[in-house]
């Protein structure tokens, strides 16, 4: 049978109460799968994260992880729910002041008891998995865009997640460090037998890795489907997304109620 490590119900959320972010928004993600969120900047992608990890909460509606229903519980048992999610945040920086070994290691010595000789060998298969076993003295500085970026993921592996959240892991990266990238995406989540989430604007490497897609404008899901599918869409919003065209549906104006001739002081 297919379980669903995230459920997410007909979900309502605003960051203040006069202006909704997600609205009566509902997403299934099947174990072992990658799923991509896509839509344009706004659109509240980073947003539906934030409620499956639990660091806000909607006005109404369901967010199961787990099967846990996350509303329900309280702040012990979310942090213990956190230890099986690993999150690469879009700018998941690395401890600057810390070597490598330091940032890998970081989980593991807050939430486990391990001796340091068990560390050291988790913290380098984790690297190994990355493709950067060695590096272990070396500081953040020193690495380039690509290996940071690697090294965070080693960083968000640690502590062997059963799901992992990706908010945009590929920005700026050149094309070569971000195909290795979405490969090491592809490969661990098979190896670790993960379920993965990951927002990203980057339709080729979508179309490589993920199972599935749920597309977002406006807090809301527009369309979903196989990347396929969403390639093949005639729905106009995603087709502009795709085409990157400046015309369509969505619009780079803010939409605000000024009259900008009026506020000029000019005759339109
Ligand atoms: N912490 C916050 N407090 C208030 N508003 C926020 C906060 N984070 C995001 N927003 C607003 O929520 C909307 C959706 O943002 P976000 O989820 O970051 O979109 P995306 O990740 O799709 O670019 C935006 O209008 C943004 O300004
Ligand atoms: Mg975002």
């Amino acid at each position: 049978m297919q379980t669903y490590p995230v459920n997410v119900k007909n979900i309502t959320f605003a960051y203040d109460e006069d202006c909704l972010i997600l609205k009566n928004l509902s997403i299934q993600i099947p174990k072992g799968k990658i799923v991509a969120i896509m839509g344009g900047s706004g659109s509240g992608k980073t947003t539906l994260l934030r409620q499956i990890s639990g660091q806000y909460t909607p006005q109404s509606g369901i967010v199961e992880v787990f099967g846990q229903d996350i509303v329900a519980l309280n702040e012990k048992k979310i942090l213990e729910l956190r230890k099986r999610i690993g999150v690469l945040f879009q700018f998941g920086a690395l401890f600057t002041d810390m070597s490598v070994y330091d940032n890998v290691a970081f989980s593991l010595k807050e939430h486990t008891n391990l001796p340091e000789s068990i560390i050291q060998k988790i913290v380098a298969m984790k690297l190994n998995a990355v493709g950067l076993f060695g590096t272990q003295e070396m500081m953040p500085q020193e690495l380039s865009g690509g290996m940071a970026r690697r090294v965070a993921l080693a960083r968000a592996m640690a502590l062997d997640p059963e799901l992992m959240l990706y908010d945009e892991p590929f920005t700026g990266l050149d094309p070569i460090s971000l195909n290795v990238a979405a490969m090491l995406i592809k490969k661990l989540n098979t190896a670790l037998g993960q379920t993965s989430i990951l927002i990203t604007h980057d339709i080729e490497t979508s179309m490589k890795i993920v199972d599935y897609i749920y597309f977002m404008a406006d807090g809301q899901i527009i369309a979903k489907g196989t990347p396929t599918e969403i390639h093949t869409t005639t729905n106009p919003a995603v087709r502009q997304f795709i085409q990157g065209k400046v015309d369509g549906p969505f619009h780079y104006e803010y939409p605000t109620k000024l009259d900008y001739n009026q506020y000029l002081g000019v005759k339109s």
